[in-house]
């Protein structure tokens, strides 16, 4: 692997870079009208080109925030559009890349980076663990009623033109309090979205919910017709405010004729869509994964940006692809440092984020042989270190 070079790409090189990317994915490369709609994705100065004789690898990034449990937002850097050419895979052309970008992330100040992963054995070895979990679930809609104490929501509003929803998507989502493992959406996140409803083969549909102060919810589907069965609506995108904006655009959804059922992919795990119904197995999950996977970049920042409960603990933290980061770290309701005591727990980088989300109980790392505790007690006390509201969701994909 000395041979391999590692570069930031200049603009120009973006489509290369785009369509090694797609090759990688077994997936057409864009048109040029399609590249039109798409190439804003491309941050410049985040698109990394791996290089022997020619173009064999690339990872880019954009910027972003994360919320962390307690609210507060961090430097994110979104990471995406990693591939490496077929016939140049398993010589450590990935692993040059990230480490590459990793190091060019710490020295910018990002204070963490994600991921959506192809598989789930790639990137562990980089320091990232699984940040969020998600549940894909199928509304059968003739069994779906709603309860009588379901909020009545507000008044929905369809979008049907693409263009108008690139207008007023962003606007709304940027209204809408975003909860942990959210993150922002920018200008070069967007465009992917309205390439891809663009891509669709049918009419591609959004609903704006209205609330007592303004747009507070939105959600984007297709329909699959089926004449014989009544259409599989395929929901793309919902986020809002409140529980009176995610029951309204249920509400509205449920209305939709010529349904026989509601695909909702990609959902937090605690959001109550079964809890809405009469019968609550009207609502199936159909399976539940791992969503974003995170990497705390910086750590001791990281650790400072939550809050933490009850007693301190010291963990010692392993980070082999970022040094810098290894060390032990009090942890407590009072703050955060660097300490050289005796360590209660140890765990790798990847771990941390696993914790740092709530994704994971602490325990449960424990009893899986991720993290190795001082004495037996000390797993409920990172469990109530830890302790988070909600289960984390990031619901942006990219
Ligand atoms: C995933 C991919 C980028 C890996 O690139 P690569 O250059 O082969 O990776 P490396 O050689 O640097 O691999 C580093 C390590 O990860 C392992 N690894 C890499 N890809 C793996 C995979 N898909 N499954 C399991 N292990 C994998 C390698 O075996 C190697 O382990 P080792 O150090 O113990 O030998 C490449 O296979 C690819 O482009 N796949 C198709 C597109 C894709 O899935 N992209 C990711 C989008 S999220």
């Amino acid at each position: 692997m000395n041979d391999v070079v590692v570069r930031s790409l200049g603009d120009d090189e973006f489509r290369a870079a785009n369509a090694l990317f797609y090759g990688t994915l077994h997936v057409t490369p864009p048109t040029d009208e399609q590249w039109e709609r798409v190439r804003d994705v491309y941050q410049p100065g985040r698109v990394l080109g791996a290089f022997d004789q020619q173009l064999i690898g690339t990872a880019r990034s954009f910027d972003a925030e994360l919320v962390v449990p307690g609210g507060a937002r961090v430097p994110l850097a979104a990471v995406t559009g990693v591939g490496v050419r077929a016939d140049r895979t398993r010589r450590g052309v990935l692993s040059a890349l990230m480490r590459h970008q990793l190091t060019d992330f710490a020295d910018r100040g990002m204070v963490a980076a994600s991921l959506y992963a192809s598989e789930g054995e790639i990137y562990g070895r980089f320091g990232y663990g699984i940040g969020t979990r998600f549940r894909d679930c199928t509304v059968h809609r003739h069994r779906a009623r709603l309860r009588p104490g379901v909020p009545s929501g507000g008044e929905v509003e369809l979008v049907t033109s693409i263009d108008d929803m690139r207008r007023r998507l962003p606007e709304v989502y940027d209204r809408l309090p975003l909860r942990p493992g959210m993150m922002t959406r920018g200008a070069h996140w967007w465009p992917g979205l309205f390439s891809m409803l663009h891509r669709q083969g049918g009419p591609v549909s959004a609903v704006v919910h209205h609330g007592p102060d303004g747009p507070d919810g939105f959600a984007v589907y297709t329909v699959d017709r089926d004449a014989g069965t009544g259409g599989t609506m395929r929901l793309l995108d919902l986020h809002y405010a409140d529980a009176s904006a995610f029951a309204g655009l249920w509400r509205f959804l449920l209305s939709v004729d010529l349904i026989q059922e509601i695909s909702a992919r990609h959902r937090g795990l605690d959001e109550p869509l079964e809890l809405l119904f009469t019968d609550p197995r009207a609502c199936e999950t159909k399976e539940v994964l791992d969503e974003s996977w995170l990497r705390l970049v910086d750590v001791e920042s990281a650790l400072a940006a939550r809050p933490w409960r009850g007693e301190p603990l010291v963990l010692d933290v392993t980070d082999p692809v970022l040094p810098r980061n290894s060390g032990r770290y009090r942890v407590g309701s009072d703050g955060v440092r660097r300490t050289d005591a005796t360590p209660d727990a140890q765990l790798d980088v990847d771990v941390l984020s696993m914790v740092y989300t709530g994704a994971w109980r602490p325990s449960a790392l424990v009893a899986a042989g991720r993290i190795t505790v001082r004495e037996p007690t000390t797993a409920d006390r990172v469990d109530e270190l830890v302790l988070t509201r909600s289960a984390p969701w990031c619901g942006t994909f990219f």
